[in-house]
């Protein structure tokens, strides 16, 4: 049945955004659901989520559920647990840090270990460079080739800070998610 909106089909997409502590995660999912940015760095503890709703078309209503998980769970057994039903990915690394690059690989092996799709495809995964409004970053030159081994989508350098690129980001996992849906 048509809701008040007159849409006629409504769809749910949970995304997951994980890598290491402190790579801006949480900024990346506040940045693209609210618009918003704070320089103060609040941990994640467990596992959060925000809601971003938008039309992909004029009948289309898509609701993308983003699981923001803290960087230190990795460590833990719960992540089996939250990339439940997940259906995309975005691993995040810190352009200031080097050591969360060497991160993504084990970020990727967890994720990939733990969850396919229903038809047992792998999960449609982007790689973001954060922090690229810091002045000092280095962009690892073996990323392209390691995105090519790796089935990965695409990659970005993306800054919460000075929103750049996140929309481009979701919109690409998005149009994985209903390429497969
Ligand atoms: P955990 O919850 O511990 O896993 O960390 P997280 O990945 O969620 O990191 P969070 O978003 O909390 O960001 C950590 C710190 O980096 C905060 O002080 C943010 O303000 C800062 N930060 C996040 N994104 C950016 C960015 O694009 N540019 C700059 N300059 N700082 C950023
Ligand atoms: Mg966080």
């Amino acid at each position: 049945s048509e809701s008040l909106l007159g849409q006629k089909n409504e769809l749910l997409f949970k995304f997951l955004v994980i890598g290491d502590f402190g790579v801006g995660k949480t900024s990346i999912i506040k940045r693209y659901a609210e618009g918003t940015f704070s320089s103060v760095y609040k941990m994640t503890i467990g596992a959060d989520f925000a809601i971003k709703s938008l039309m992909v078309d004029e009948n289309t209503l898509v609701h993308l559920q983003l699981w923001d998980i803290a960087g230190n769970e990795r460590f833990g057994s719960l992540t089996r647990v939250y990339y439940k039903y997940a259906v995309a990915a975005a691993i995040v690394f810190d352009l200031s840090r080097p050591e969360t690059y060497h991160s993504v690989k084990k970020w990727l092996s967890d994720l990939r270990r733990k969850v396919t799709l229903q038809n047992e495809e792998p999960l449609p995964v982007v790689i973001l460079a954060n922090k690229g409004d810091v002045n000092y970053c280095n962009i690892p030159n073996e990323i392209v080739d390691f995105c090519k081994e790796q089935k990965i989508l695409n990659w970005f350098i993306t800054s919460a800070k000075e929103n750049t690129n996140i929309e481009a980001a979701f919109e690409c996992l998005l149009q994985a998610a209903l390429h497969n849906h």
